[in-house]
């Protein structure tokens, strides 16, 4: 039995046991989205009561989030880096808080202003030489492991082995718990006609040999339906989800043209179902690394004809855009948006692209004169550069704000297009 087994069998505890070593006012660091070491933070909810003022820090929330719950706000707090359903409520109601940054600079946040006294980690099981996978969440997860005065790791037979800057050597773990429970999936969402016809404005500005960036949701999806023909697209994305498999397995798919990481998918962590982690375990076609490598602009910026598709919740006639609140209401984090939109921009011929429907459940215009009072511009406008509706594509850079207001009012929601008429003409004293 090689050493690596011993050290693994002394450090094997129950989660119960591991979360005892998590002391009042630790702050703890947990792997994020379909990644959450669930069997970890439902203990460590269920051993509240030993706890005073313990900082939960970690991006995309898809769990439970216990630890928001108001009865426990002398317990923990959440100090979050990306807002979802289940936290939300604890940031507006001021039980929790919200830390604005890149997502490529999370790394770097962990390793100086929150340097973390427990990681909270989600593994596969160790290979041959004990090394464990970080699988689906490597992005901040491994830098943050790499700095905690404490890793507890849950190793899970159902988390991918993936490959690339993905490993953690057993040795480095203090408290290993073991569970074979599926992890949290994301089901592929439903796709309606608006976001079909976002998806097909998007694919016309897709060409054979392009790198996609894709983010989350009906919409980047939407624009993979629309991708079934092109030839030799390449992924380098913060992260992708089950649309990827389909177009892998059609060939559409193959990395052949990337001149960096030729013949690789390059992410930072995946959310979907099954079939996406069964393709990803064990498969060197997919490169899983770091987000401080992924989504910095200047290795985003090498990566040539980068097509980055993002979505958002309001665009101005000057192309700001806000994409993470609504109003003074905080509803997401910026995420890799302005890595990639400055990457895309940077690189040649990259392009990048802000998808949205034109309305918000049919009745708010989501182009509009002014930004909401308290709304935060997310990508300027100065690096903006496609709006894309189910009404078509508006191309802002190098156009005068004169140009940039008439081409995104074309695509605005019909019913809205009047009154956005009257605001250009009080604005560039000029007929529509
Ligand atoms: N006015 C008022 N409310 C609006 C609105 C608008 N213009 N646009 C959206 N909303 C509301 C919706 O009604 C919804 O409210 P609810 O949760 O109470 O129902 C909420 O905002 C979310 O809107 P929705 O359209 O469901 O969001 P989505 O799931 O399609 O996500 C973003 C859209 C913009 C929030 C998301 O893409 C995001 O967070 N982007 C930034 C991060 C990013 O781009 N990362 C890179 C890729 S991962």
């Amino acid at each position: 039995m090689k050493n690596w087994m011993d050290d693994y069998k002394r450090k094997l505890c129950t989660a119960e046991e591991a979360v005892r070593h998590i002391k009042s006012g630790d702050r703890v660091g947990v792997t994020h989205a379909t990644g959450e070491p669930v069997l970890l933070t439902d203990a460590m909810v269920a051993n509240a009561d030993a706890y005073r003022d313990v900082e939960i820090v970690h991006m995309v929330a898809m769990g439970k989030a216990g630890y928001c719950r108001p009865e426990l706000a002398k317990n923990f707090r959440h100090n979050s880096l990306f807002l979802g359903g289940s936290t939300r409520k604890a940031i507006e109601e001021g039980r929790g808080d919200f830390t604005p940054v890149y997502f490529h600079k999370i790394p770097d946040l962990f390793r100086t202003t929150l340097h973390p006294n427990v990681a909270l980690l989600h593994l596969s099981p160790p290979d041959d030489h004990g090394y464990c996978s970080f699988g689906v969440s490597v992005d901040y997860t491994k830098p943050m492991a790499e700095v905690a005065d404490i890793r507890i790791a849950h190793i899970n037979g159902n988390m991918p082995r993936t490959l690339g800057d993905s490993f953690i050597h057993v040795s480095r773990l203090d408290y290993i718990v073991e569970g074979d429970v599926p992890l949290i999936e994301l089901a592929p969402p439903k796709i309606s006609d608006v976001e079909q016809a976002i998806g097909k404005n998007c694919a016309s500005l897709i060409e054979d040999g392009d790198t996609l960036q894709l983010g989350i949701g009906a919409i980047p999806d939407a624009v993979l339906l629309f991708l079934k023909e092109k030839k030799a697209l390449g992924i380098h994305s913060e992260m992708f989800s089950d649309g990827v498999v389909e177009l892998v397995e059609a060939g559409v798919i193959d990395n052949s043209r990337k001149n960096v990481h030729r013949g690789k998918s390059v992410a930072a962590f995946l959310m979907g179902t099954r079939r996406l982690y069964d393709y990803v375990h064990n498969n060197p076609e997919v490169q899983m690394m770091p987000v401080d490598y992924v989504n910095d602009p200047v290795v985003i910026a090498r990566n040539d004809n980068l097509v980055s598709i993002n979505s958002c919740v309001q665009v101005d006639l000057f192309g700001q855009v806000v994409s993470t609140s609504v109003g003074l209401r905080q509803i997401s984090g910026v995420g890799g948006q302005v890595d990639f939109v400055r990457g895309a921009n940077m690189g040649r011929n990259g392009r990048t692209i802000m998808a949205m429907p034109a309305t918000s459940k049919g009745t708010i215009s989501k182009i509009v004169p002014f930004i909401d009072e308290g709304a935060a511009v997310t990508t300027s406008r100065y690096d903006v550069n496609y709006v894309v509706t189910e009404y078509g594509v508006a191309q802002l850079q190098r156009k005068t704000l004169r140009q940039r207001a008439r081409d995104l009012i074309a695509i605005a929601h019909p019913d809205f297009r009047d009154e956005l008429a009257v605001e250009f003409e009080k604005r560039f004293h000029e007929a529509f």
